[in-house]
């Protein structure tokens, strides 16, 4: 099954590439800039990744990102990020980025895109890996500095196929940011948001009618509420779920606990993804392999899962059938 899951074409739709910075990196990088870190050693960063909720991660993920000032910067974590996915079989990768970390720092809009844009080009070029980029909006501040920050992505738009909702979650609903995603909707972009990783199923409504969002990220209260649950299932909305990220941040005790089996079971459109890889312990495939143990997933849901990657991303429909019919091949062939 091991060996199944890490060949198996896959895309992934819920990752942060600032959650991609492994303490390794994050050292070489605040060398180079000439930046202390409050950290002594890449051994002491990882004593640190124990977090009891969302916002104790939050906090010391906002510290790390702080070493990332050039557009070099950002071009070299996101092509360590490819490189890792390439090698975990990810045919198609959908990143966030958080402009307002780093421009509220005085980094400017276009160094940050620039790096990651490139490194996503190169990444098409070598390893034929499709990708599209989500501009999360941080919930924890204003609804007019997102705004702002739409208005700074604009002459980018090009390189952008959504925007998305995330930090904070608890006290930060939905609703307070439905002007910019409307905003963003009329210039043609399409809108993700978190919500019910920590929040109540009524984020999710108020993401899927508010917000109009084409996919939920996490999602995984949701099966608290019934209404809720067949709401999502009639219209297959997709769900990227991060099992590693939830037992990390407490929102499952541990992976046998988590409801990924239930929700394929209800017949969600779940998928697996890493969400913060170099703070929860493990890429895409890690997720993949501990979870289908942990929930002694069968064959089935992981063809399942791999399919649903695939189904729900924002590719086009030629380039989703080619994709499925990779996939297809593949388990015929394994
Ligand atoms: N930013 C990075 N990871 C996040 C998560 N899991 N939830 C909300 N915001 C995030
Ligand atoms: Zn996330």
């Amino acid at each position: 099954m091991e060996a199944f899951i890490r060949g198996i074409p896959k895309a992934e739709l819920h990752i942060h590439i600032e959650g991609s910075l492994e303490p390794e990196l994050m050292f070489q990088l605040a060398k180079r800039n000439g930046l202390s870190l409050p950290f002594s050693s890449v051994e002491e960063v990882r004593a640190a990744y124990r977090f009891s909720d969302l916002q104790s991660f939050l906090d010391i993920y906002y510290v790390g990102a702080r070493v990332l000032l050039k557009e070099q910067d950002f071009y070299d974590m996101t092509w360590a990020y490819l490189e890792k996915a390439h090698q975990q079989n990810v045919r198609h990768t959908e990143i966030f980025f958080d402009p307002q970390t780093h421009t509220d720092r005085g980094v400017s809009f276009k160094t940050v895109i620039g790096g990651i844009h490139r490194a996503l080009t190169d990444a098409t070029i070598r390893y034929g890996m499709s990708s599209r980029l989500i501009m999360c909006f941080l919930r924890h501040l204003t609804a007019d500095a997102a705004l702002n920050t739409l208005e700074q992505a604009l002459p980018f738009k090009h390189w952008i196929a959504a925007v998305g909702l995330d930090s904070s979650e608890l006290g930060h609903p939905p609703e307070k940011f439905v002007t910019v995603f409307e905003r963003a909707l009329a210039e043609g972009l399409l809108t993700v948001a978190h919500a019910g990783e920590e929040g109540p199923p009524d984020y999710i409504w108020q993401a899927l009618d508010l917000l109009r969002v084409s996919r939920i990220d996490h999602g995984v209260q949701s099966t608290r509420d019934s209404a809720l649950v067949e709401r999502l299932a009639a219209e297959q909305i997709p769900l990227t779920v991060c099992p590693l990220s939830n037992v990390a941040l407490r929102v499952f005790d541990s992976l046998q606990q988590h409801n990924l089996k239930q929700m394929l079971d209800m017949n969600l459109c779940a998928t697996v993804n890493s969400d913060d890889p170099a703070y929860f312990g493990g890429y895409v495939n890690e997720n993949l392999i501990q979870v289908c143990a942990a929930l002694d997933l069968s064959r089935d849901d992981v063809c399942r899962l791999a399919k649903n990657s695939f189904n729900a991303s924002f590719l086009s429909d030629i380039e989703k059938n080619s994709m499925l019919r990779e996939l297809d091949d593949y388990v015929a062939g394994f």
